[in-house]
């Protein structure tokens, strides 16, 4: 069993393709691959998904899948040479009737008209993540012109954004809703929707989602400058989501570098509070595209956002192009393991003061409370239908293990992404009620999770099917005869 409490998501790519790439990251402690549906082909995506799911039967793990819609990032079109070279103060056209493949050093074409309206003099536009910048000295109907502030190559179709956010494209598009149902028809168990701007947008996804037949959790990529510009816009996507990501990448651009670190801790507070999952994401082991070691300052980032208590910290280059993918999640995990020993990833003031909703929520929570209060507890048994009770479970600071146990193969997976809790298969439903505990305790005896002698506790409800029954916690001593 794996003693690492923060999990990692790995994104697939030509890099991590091969069986045998991918079975070495799946020992090394892969626990959700993502499939980034901005590149690649649906045929790509089904035989990445295939191998991951055999590989990770193969060795009793529960890897889950998350696929990562391309949403409506506005891109310039294509040069006639690939690639221009902009100095600072140059002048610069971005054109909407410019011919899309005949971009030149003085215009290029892009894909979303809405660009010229969207944007008057004196905007900030940055390109390729802020590589290049350039300010808008004049507007015409059909073309902006710019003058460029910072230079730097810019090649086809980069990505733009405007300094402070604000560009309104609709976040799903025409191949996100043809991707929507790529993602049900694969099962795949999260759905993670990119620049959502408000709540509802996330509820359209869902109502897709809905549409399309898949129960995929669904993630609000934090991205935008409006997502963050105050605690309620903030909180409302967050409440409309399963599970948000900390988009470092686009969010970055959007409201300047400097204010991330506050931001990022501020997004996973905020997930938790809502009970919540949260993903960290973007360029934390970046060096790794081409180096075996990180940098400190790479294990400093992910160290760090272990202590913020995200659930799960994500590889994006570094697996799916870069040459190091395997030990990119070693250092990972060892890096994850490290900083949670630090005692604030054991104490926990969730909620302190505040009051809870439901029964099943209230149950959850003292069943942790207990956890951490008396050393004697080894393990938390967590029967669950959708992996709601051990999600509540793990917003709590702790050292003591969650186990999921559940009959379901998507709650299995489901849960691969929440901190601290780890997949049983087990079905109460198929025991003689008074048999329930004692079988539960016996499957982790029988993995030496736990001793004679030792405590456990379980949560269960009154019957042993449809989720949110939660309201049972058993103190259980192992070795005693239970029922
Ligand atoms: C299991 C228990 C039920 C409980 C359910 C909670 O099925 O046996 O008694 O109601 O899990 O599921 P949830 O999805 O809310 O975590
Ligand atoms: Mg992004």
């Amino acid at each position: 069993m794996i003693s690492r409490r923060t999990k990692i998501v790995a994104t697939l790519g030509p890099a991590s393709s091969s069986p045998e790439v991918l079975e070495k990251m799946i020992v090394a402690g892969l626990d959700v691959a993502r499939l980034n549906f901005s590149h690649g082909t649906p045929d790509e995506h089904r035989a990445r998904a295939q191998l991951v799911r055999d590989i990770a039967a193969k060795h009793g793990r529960f890897v889950a899948l998350l696929g990562d819609l391309q949403g409506p990032k506005i891109r310039i079109a294509k040069f006639a040479n690939k690639r221009i070279e902009l100095a600072e103060g140059d002048s610069f056209r971005f054109s909407v009737t410019h011919p899309r493949d005949a971009g030149t050093q003085e215009v290029v074409g892009i894909d979303y008209p809405d660009l010229v309206k969207d944007c008057s003099v004196g905007d900030e536009l940055l390109l390729d993540d802020g590589r290049v910048v350039m300010r808008v000295d004049a507007t015409t109907a059909d073309e902006l012109h710019c003058t460029v502030l910072i230079g730097g190559p810019l090649s086809d179709n980069k990505g733009i954004n405007r300094r402070g956010g604000g560009l309104t494209a609709p976040a799903l598009t025409a191949k996100d809703k043809a991707d929507i149902k790529l993602a049900a028809d694969m099962n795949l168990d999260y759905l993670a929707v990119s620049f959502p701007r408000d709540a509802a947008d996330m509820e359209l996804a869902r109502r897709l989602r809905d549409e399309a037949g898949s129960s995929a959790w669904l993630i609000a990529k934090i991205e935008r400058a409006e997502a963050v510009a105050d605690d309620e816009a903030l909180d409302g996507l967050i409440r409309a989501s399963d599970g948000v990501m900390v988009a470092r990448g686009d969010l970055g651009v959007e409201i300047g570098d400097a204010e991330l670190v506050g931001i990022q801790k501020k997004i996973i507070l905020h997930a938790r509070r809502n009970n919540k999952v949260v993903i960290t994401a973007t360029q934390m082991m970046e060096s790794m595209i081409q180096n075996p070691m990180p940098t400190r300052a790479e294990v400093s980032d992910v160290a760090n956002a272990v202590l913020d208590y995200t659930d799960a910290v994500m590889l994006s280059a570094e697996s799916a192009a870069g040459e190091y993918p395997v030990e990119a999640i070693k250092a990972m995990a060892r890096v994850c393991v490290g900083a949670e020993k630090h005692p604030t990833s054991i104490k926990s003031g969730h909620r302190l003061g505040q009051r809870f909703e439901r029964s099943d929520e209230s149950t959850a929570l003292a069943a942790m409370y207990t956890a951490n209060h008396f050393p004697g507890v080894k393990a938390i048994i967590s029967l669950t239908e959708s992996g709601y009770t051990p999600l509540i479970m793990s917003r709590i600071r702790s050292s003591v293990p969650i186990f999921a146990f559940s009959p379901h193969r998507d709650t299995q997976a489901r849960v691969a992404m929440f901190r601290g809790v780890q997949t049983i298969p087990f079905d109460p439903a198929a025991l003689p009620a008074d048999k329930v505990s004692q079988s539960a305790v016996d499957e982790l005896l029988k993995r030496n999770i736990v001793n004679v002698g030792d405590w456990v506790i379980l949560t269960k409800g009154d019957t042993y099917h449809g989720t949110g029954g939660t309201n049972t916690m058993k103190i259980l001593r192992v070795g005693d005869s239970l029922t």
